[in-house]
This record gives structure tokens, sequence and C-alpha cells, in this order.
């Protein structure tokens, strides 16, 4: 909220939860006109929730990364290309993963969530050859984030995650 205040006469800020379809419906809808286009649509929004091999793991941890990874991303971005269509141009910009491509225990369905996200920007772009829109797909190794907090629900582990190696940093 306060770099929503920050940038308050540049930007049109909003708080949104990509695995509720009707909110994405409605945040596209309520878009001030000045904002109603878009140049670059980033989907970053994503999470991995533990690390346990899959005969461990919750069943919900694993719905929650599929509905945030795949299906969140998928509404946004289906509602993007309407009005991407419309100006004929248009850059999607996927935040995929190495884990996408590199299996590893414990990356089960975080992994397999950004398989998805590769393969989807793939046949995006095949699809939307020609129409001005084009689509990338970017797959970082660890970055030092609030990924691992979110990953483990613990700052100590998350903070030892990190030690004796050097992830990228912003
Ligand atoms: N960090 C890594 O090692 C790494 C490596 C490769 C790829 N990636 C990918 O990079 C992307 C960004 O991750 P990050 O490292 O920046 O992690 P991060 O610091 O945990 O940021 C993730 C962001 O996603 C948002 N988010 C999560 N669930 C959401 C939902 N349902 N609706 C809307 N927003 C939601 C979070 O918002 P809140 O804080 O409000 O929950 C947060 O802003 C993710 O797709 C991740 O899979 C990360």
């Amino acid at each position: 909220m306060r770099l929503s205040k920050a940038l308050e006469k540049m930007a049109y800020v909003k708080s949104l939860d990509v695995t509720d379809k009707e909110a994405v419906n409605k945040f596209y809808t309520e878009l001030p006109a000045e904002y109603g286009s878009i140049d670059i649509l980033i989907n970053s929004a994503g999470l991995a929730l533990g690390m346990n091999p899959s005969q461990e793991t919750d069943i919900e941890d694993w719905e929650r990364m599929v509905d945030t990874n795949i299906k969140g991303l998928l509404y946004i971005t289906r509602k993007a290309i309407d009005i991407m269509k419309g100006q004929n141009s248009g850059l999607i910009i996927n935040l995929g993963s190495v884990a996408g491509s590199v299996p590893y225990k414990g990356g089960n369905v975080y992994g397999a969530t950004k398989a998805f996200v590769r393969q989807f920007s793939r046949n995006l772009r095949t699809d939307l050859f020609g129409t001005g829109i084009k689509v990338t797909n970017i797959e970082p190794g660890a970055a030092e984030t609030e990924f691992s907090i979110v990953r483990f629900k613990d700052k100590q582990m998350a903070d030892d995650y990190y030690k004796n190696w050097r992830p990228l940093k912003s």
C-alpha cells in the first residue's frame, strides 16, 4: 500500500487474487479508460509450497500451486489477449522457472506447473503469430526473494536454504 501511495499519480495499483476468476474479470472490466491498453503483461504471481517428496506432501499445497501458477496465469492472460488483440500489439512475459525443465527432489508439482508455463508459452506464441502479440518465458534459477519463506513457511529454513551458495539477487 505504501507503494501504491508513492505511485498514486503515475499508476493504477490494485491488489488481486489471481486464483479468483470473478475478481480477475472484474479487475479488467473496471480498468480506468486511461489504463485500458496493455503494452506488457508480466505474469509473475506464483509460488512453491513445500519441498518434501511427493509421498509426504499435502494435497492442498499441490492444489494451491496449480490454482495460482497455472489457472491464475490463464485467467489473467486470456483477458489480456482480448485487449492486446484489439491493439494488434502486446508482449506477454511469463515467469517460468528452471524447475520446469530440470527435476529435483521435492520439485514435484511446482516444477510441473512451470513445465506447463513453458509449453503454454510456446503454444501461445504459435497461436498468436501474426497478431503483433509476442510471448516469452523467463526461466530463472533460484533467486533470493520471499519465495523460500513462502515455500518453507519458516524464515529460518528459508535463510538456511541460501547458505553456502550464491542465489540470484535483485
Ligand atoms: N525465487 C525463485 O527462486 C524463483 C526462481 C524461478 C522462478 N520464480 C518465479 O518467479 C515468480 C516470482 O517469484 P518471486 O521469487 O518474486 O517470489 P515472491 O517474492 O514470493 O513473490 C511472489 C509474488 O506472487 C504473488 N502472489 C502469490 N499468489 C498470488 C495470488 N493468488 N494472486 C496474486 N498474487 C499472488 C505474491 O503476492 P503476495 O506477497 O501478496 O502473496 C508475491 O508478490 C514466481 O512465478 C516464481 O515461481 C522464482
